[in-house]
């Protein structure tokens, strides 16, 4: 009978130790997984007083197998993200939209017994993706969700080379964004709170910087075709406006509650198209493993044990703004 380790959120948004427990035997495509990394996603901040097992940038091994399992076998090398299973039949499943699927199974709402904060978890294996070889374990787990979530909004809305686009906030999301945006041949504006980050972000590709804060008027050398929002709250949006071209499009990635409050004639009178992308489907979560892995494109992390104080320590400082700039949990061999 598996039973294993998760780690869960608690009314005083605590991490707290517990166990889950499987039933005896593995059936249809389910593997059973050794987690081996996970990162923390801003996403788990939302969730750290619910009653369920955090976690959502998952990479492990291979345990078990059970019967309708196809590729996979014990050994090999997983990761998974934040969708675990939808219908598979319905239009938004047969069109490559499957993660707008009505009966799809997200973190925070399904499978709440386990999670990547943890020692094991069971999957099927259509929701899995083979690693390559070019990324060690802690690299390859920001890219389950915040490196899947960014290449998908950047690749799914007909993105070209020649665009400059602009990533707003430099944390887990942003700084993929960067590389992703850089390699794919963009002109990359970084908009970031203060001048903190400005060489890293032009290390990972960035070729023009901006410091948000205290400005009323925001300025760029080249308006922006394209905006990815990764900031951990929503921005000011009335503000962005004065760097968006006619024509261009904003994609909104922040998890917030509230409404989306924008300038409204600037939108009908500019050609402005909003659109909002949640995570990524997995043929395109696996188009992102190969190129990340083709053109180097590695998460910048930083370690902590997989413990209840590892994770309330990884949480802190992710909450003050001092991860540097994925965190990524480590379990204790
Ligand atoms: N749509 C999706 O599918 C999806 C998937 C994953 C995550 N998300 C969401 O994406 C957002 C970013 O996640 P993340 O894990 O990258 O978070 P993160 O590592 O904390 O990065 C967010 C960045 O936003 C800026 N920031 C911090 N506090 C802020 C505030 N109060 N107001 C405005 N900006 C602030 C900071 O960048 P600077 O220092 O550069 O300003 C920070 O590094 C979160 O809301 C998360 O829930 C969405
Ligand atoms: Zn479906
Ligand atoms: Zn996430």
């Amino acid at each position: 009978m598996p039973s294993f380790t998760v780690f869960k959120g608690s009314k005083e948004g605590k991490p707290v130790k517990a166990t889950t427990t499987k039933p005896d035997e593995l059936t249809g495509d389910k593997c059973l997984i050794k987690i081996t990394a996970s990162g923390l996603c801003y996403t788990d901040i939302h969730y750290k007083t619910a009653d369920m097992a955090l976690g959502h940038e998952g990479v492990g091994v291979v345990e078990a197998v059970g019967p309708d399992v196809k590729q996979l076998k014990k050994g090999d090398r997983i990761g998974w993200g934040y969708q675990h299973d939808n219908c598979g039949l319905c239009k938004l499943c047969l069109t490559g939209q499957e993660v707008y699927c009505p009966e799809r199974a997200m973190y925070g709402y399904a499978d709440l017994d386990q999670g990547s904060f943890g020692s094991h978890a069971v999957w099927r294996e259509a929701f899995l993706f083979k690693l390559p070889d070019e990324l060690t374990d802690a690299e390859a787990a920001p890219l389950m969700c915040g490196g899947a979530t960014v290449w998908s909004a950047l690749t799914s809305y007909n993105t070209k080379p020649t665009e400059t686009v602009g990533i707003l906030g430099v944390g887990g999301l942003g700084h993929l964004a960067i590389q992703f945006c850089a390699k794919f041949g963009c002109r990359v504006v970084v908009l970031s709170g203060s001048d903190r980050k400005k060489d890293e972000a032009m290390r990972l590709g960035a070729h023009e910087f901006v410091a948000t804060k205290g400005k009323d008027k925001l300025e760029v050398s080249q308006k922006l075709d394209r905006l990815l929002v990764t900031t951990s709250a929503q921005p000011d949006w009335a503000q962005l406006t004065a760097i968006m071209s006619p024509g261009s499009t904003i994609h909104p990635l922040s998890v917030s509650g509230g409404n989306f409050t924008f300038p409204y004639g600037f939108l009908i009178e500019q050609g402005i198209t909003v659109q909002g992308s949640v995570v990524a489907p997995r043929q395109i979560h696996k188009d992102m493993l190969t190129f990340a892995a083709r053109n180097g494109i590695k998460p910048v992390i930083q370690e902590f044990p997989m413990t209840e104080e590892g994770i309330q320590d990884a949480i802190d400082k992710l909450e003050k703004g001092e991860v540097h700039f994925r965190a990524v949990l480590k379990p204790q061999l």
